[in-house]
């Protein structure tokens, strides 16, 4: 069983407080990764470690910067986010390793992802847990663009093979109109008026976009809060269950 694990940046990082680790809910994860065999590639977003960097220099998933500064700054940040996430996991004897995307990916002038897989493939075949995060990533005619973990999930989960795609963020599920958590979604048409409709749009990241990506997915996929990561890791669907009916 192979599982593709996204830890929000807000379930890691104290989002208010640039650059501060939540460190109880980031060893509680740790904690909970470590409980399980199976084969995990954690992917972490940016919280307050990444966003404010790619804010200060306005970067987005499409709008670029060619200020080195501004590269260094953000995949600075998210290198040391990343250490912290590797170091906690290694505390509680997971074989976790770091995996830079900005040192191997790329992305047309269209916006296509070209995510090279190999290494992550090869490391989680010899009995290791590789860490990625949102990054910058070199963009053809932009400069550098942000890649969130999102965008790294779907790629990653065909690339691995997944069984499960597990989404963690800080909140419960996804919510219907009245806050309460929706147990299953099969096709976007379910839930696009509660999520603001087909034509919302996210570059932020926030909901519709991950439903679409996950919909997308031939691994079925969980979107839960940290309460429910040992759950999820242990067989259980906590959460919303998004499965587009796609098969591998
Ligand atoms: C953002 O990644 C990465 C950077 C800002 C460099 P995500 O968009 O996946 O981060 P979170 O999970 O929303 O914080």
């Amino acid at each position: 069983m192979t599982i593709v694990l996204k830890l929000g940046g807000s379930v890691v990082t104290e989002k208010e407080a640039p650059e501060t680790v939540d460190d109880a809910a980031l060893s509680q994860a740790a904690d909970d990764i470590a409980e399980t065999d199976e084969a995990v590639v954690v992917v972490h977003g940016g919280g307050s470690f990444g966003h404010h960097h790619a804010a200060e220099y306005g970067v987005s998933t499409t709008a670029g910067t060619t200020n080195p500064a501004g590269v260094s700054a953000i995949h600075g940040a998210m290198k040391r986010l990343n250490d912290a996430v590797v170091t906690a996991l290694t505390e509680k004897g997971v074989a976790a390793v770091p995996v830079h995307p900005f040192s191997a990916a790329s992305r047309d002038a269209d916006g296509t992802l070209d995510l090279p897989t190999n290494q992550v493939r090869t490391l989680l075949a010899e009995g290791f847990v590789p860490v990625l995060h949102g990054d910058v990533v070199a963009h053809r005619s932009e400069g550098a663009t942000v890649l969130s973990g999102d965008e790294l999930v779907v790629e990653l989960a065909p690339a691995v093979e997944a069984d499960r795609v597990g989404v963690c963020s800080t909140v419960p599920g996804v919510l219907d109109d009245d806050g309460t958590v929706i147990d299953r979604i099969t096709a976007f048409d379910e839930v696009a008026s509660a999520l603001g409709g087909s034509d919302a749009t996210d570059v932020s990241g926030g909901m519709v976009g991950k439903v679409k990506a996950l919909l997308s997915l031939a691994s079925t996929a969980s979107v839960f809060g940290p309460e429910a990561l040992s759950a999820f890791l242990a067989g259980d669907t906590p959460g919303t269950t998004v499965d587009g009916g796609k098969t591998k």
